[in-house]
């Protein structure tokens, strides 16, 4: 599948012509358990979007944001403007594929209702399908809550980097007996309580496969395991955006050198005055 691409002279962007398609429902997403994987990836501004979209079933504005695009040192920080303002901009670029997005620290946890407002809020103003919350069994009524509101919810299991303070890191779940029966049973919890889905991050890998079996939703792993029912990645750390390289990410570009190339040529024709050139000016008439 690929996008057409046209001049939009309002911006003299390129975007992709309207929708020869019609966008993937979460019914559509949630019936995939067991069948073709589920293919997403984080994306955080409409012409990421608009690139990606063509090729995932999900897009999750992730807020994985505040590291990647804002520079924060935890996801912590981030806040539900931020989420919306970027959410909106993936939804624009997007028209093929799901679009969800994360409900950020502290916009959810307290109780169903504060959560049911940061949601409705998020769908509103962005257009996105559906959210993703962070936790297990104690965020179960607040799934149920949510889902039976007209709220998809997409779960969030294993390393939960909003928790990172409880937690005490980044490292991968699950390797003693009891977090991993935990791990189970916050998964079943949740898919119980109406999750449509559940992302399972930074697991050891026969804990991903155990949820994947115990669970009738489908999952999408992240530092899982090739069992999950989807894979998603950080965009940013699937094109090699950043020198450093956690052990389950693939790197199917070196961006980051690239655009390091282009800048050093690009500083040089500045300084060599070769740029810019004749095509690149706007020549007086003859
Ligand atoms: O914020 C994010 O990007 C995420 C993915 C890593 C699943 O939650």
């Amino acid at each position: 599948m690929s996008a057409q691409y046209m001049l939009d002279t309002a911006t003299s962007r390129a975007t992709p012509t309207p929708a020869p398609m019609k966008r993937l429902t979460v019914p559509q997403i949630a019936a995939r358990k067991g069948g073709e994987p589920i293919v997403m990836l984080t994306a955080y501004t409409a012409r990421m979007a608009q690139l990606l979209d063509p090729h995932c079933d999900l897009l999750l504005v992730g807020d994985s944001l505040g590291q990647v695009i804002y520079g924060l040192d935890t996801t912590v920080r981030v806040t539900l403007d931020m989420m919306i303002a970027h959410g909106a901009a993936v939804v624009r670029g997007s028209y093929h594929s799901v679009v969800i997005v994360d409900l950020p620290f502290g916009s959810y946890e307290e109780s169903p209702e504060a959560a049911f407002r940061s949601a409705a809020r998020v769908m509103a103003e962005t257009g996105a399908a559906g959210v993703k919350l962070e936790g297990g069994a104690a965020m179960a009524p607040t799934i149920a809550f949510l889902s039976q509101r007209g709220v998809p919810v997409i779960g969030h299991v294993g390393l939960t980097p909003q928790a990172v303070n409880v937690l005490g890191g980044y490292g991968a779940r699950g390797r003693g007996a009891a977090e991993f029966d935990k791990i189970v049973g916050d998964a079943s919890a949740i898919c119980a309580a109406g999750a449509f889905a559940i992302v399972v991050e930074g697991v050891v890998e026969p804990l991903a496969r155990a949820v994947t079996a115990a669970v009738a939703c489908p999952t999408i792993g992240i530092g899982a395991s090739p069992a999950c029912d989807g894979q998603v990645l950080v965009v940013d750390d699937m094109l090699g955006m950043f020198e450093r390289v956690p052990r389950f990410v693939r790197r199917f570009d070196d961006l980051a050198v690239r655009i390091d190339a282009a800048a050093i040529a690009y500083a040089a024709a500045v300084r060599d005055r070769s740029f810019p050139g004749d095509a690149e000016l706007y020549l007086a008439i003859p």
